[in-house]
């Protein structure tokens, strides 16, 4: 097979600006945008047969885009939702494609809880497996028990258990052995009719009247987020940038009896220190420079004012983690994922 016999609906030489949040100027080599599985199957067969790798990517938004992408993008949008009730149970069945945030608020319209905590996460249905997306005490691991995959191998389609995906926090099989062998094409959640709501994180129960309706719970989550983290649509950005770090008690230790201030959590013995707290304490919160920079109301997240590509993201990301690995001996870990030729520094 020849170049010429690329199916129709593959582009070449495509800018990706508008399928990354961070608004990153870079090109697609080919590029396609996915509406039916069958699509998905057949660009997946052409470029097998010309050896050309694939990307597949939801809204983009959790993603570093630092240069041209050599290969095959595809862009997941395919659509579709089900539910089906199982008494105080809800089976519901959501395609890869579907906005995340639209999810949740259609959950809560329909009175089913388990994912409130987790609106307005940007992002689509099938990118939230793939880094355990959480927020307010609650992770997707938690309503999710199965993922439907397309195997790159044979383009066979079927759904895993979410006990297999080894789920922790911002992470699973999807980011690591599983990212060039699986496209996820859907997921399912178990979702109740009658929920056990969580609002012990950060204050959340406070802001609450007593007993919350499911749809209180969502506003509020929508509220907060909006009141701390930038609206991708009007400035640049992936979210937290920077995982927060967990370290031993010796490290939480060290740190505490120079900081005693320091924002952390218990997970097991160890401790899960608040990133955004250490790069603001290290003066970095609202620091701006070449047209990026450090959002002004939560200092973990990086905005792209209007550079046009990620060189200078990369440079401030380089000066932060050297500062506070100078000033609290943490190593800080990025947490979108990288994507395309890296520039010359
Ligand atoms: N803090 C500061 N200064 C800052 C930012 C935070 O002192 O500039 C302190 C806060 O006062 C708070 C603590 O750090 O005491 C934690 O901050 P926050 O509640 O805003 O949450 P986070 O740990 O910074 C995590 C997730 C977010 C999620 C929120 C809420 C990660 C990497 N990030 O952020 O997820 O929305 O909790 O649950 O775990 C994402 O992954 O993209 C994301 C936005």
């Amino acid at each position: 097979m020849s170049i010429i016999d690329m199916p129709c609906f593959i582009q070449k030489q495509v800018s990706l600006k508008t399928f990354n949040s961070f608004r990153f100027e870079a090109k697609a080599q080919f590029f396609a945008v996915i509406n039916q599985l069958d699509e998905l199957e057949a660009a997946l067969s052409w470029a097998k047969l010309q050896s050309i790798k694939i990307t597949l990517l939801g809204e983009g938004s959790n993603l570093l885009l630092t240069g041209d992408v050599i290969g095959l993008v595809l862009i997941n949008r395919l659509k579709g939702l089900d539910v089906v009730e199982h008494g105080n149970h809800v089976e519901m069945q959501v395609a890869a494609g579907e906005t995340w945030h639209q999810v949740v608020a259609y959950a809560v319209e329909l009175g089913y809880g388990g994912i409130e905590n987790l609106a307005l996460i940007p992002g689509s249905a099938g990118a939230a497996p793939v880094q355990n997306i959480g927020a307010y005490g609650v992770e997707i691991k938690d309503t999710l028990t199965q993922v439907q995959v397309m195997d790159r191998e044979d383009a066979s389609v079927y759904w895993i258990n979410a006990s297999e995906c080894e789920f922790a926090y911002r992470d699973s099989l999807f980011k690591r052995d599983w990212a060039e062998r699986y496209f996820i094409t859907a997921i399912r959640l178990n979702l109740m009719r009658k929920p056990e709501l969580k609002l012990e994180y950060g204050g959340l129960v406070k802001s609450l009247p007593e007993n919350p309706t499911i749809q209180q719970v969502f506003d509020r989550v929508c509220q907060v987020r909006s009141e701390k983290l930038p609206d991708p649509r009007l400035i640049g950005n992936a979210g937290s940038f920077f995982k927060n770090p967990i370290v031993d008690n010796n490290v939480y230790q060290q740190v505490l009896v120079k900081y005693p201030d320091l924002v952390a959590f218990a997970v097991g013995d160890s401790w899960k220190l608040a990133a955004g707290w250490l790069i603001d304490k290290a003066g970095w919160k609202g620091f701006s420079e070449n047209g990026v920079g450090v959002y002004e109301k939560q200092a973990l997240c990086l905005v792209n004012h209007d550079a046009e590509k990620a060189e200078y993201l990369l440079k401030l990301e380089q000066k932060l983690k050297q500062d506070v690995w100078q000033k609290f001996g943490v190593q800080l870990e990025r947490e979108p994922v990288q994507l395309g030729q890296m520039p010359n520094f």
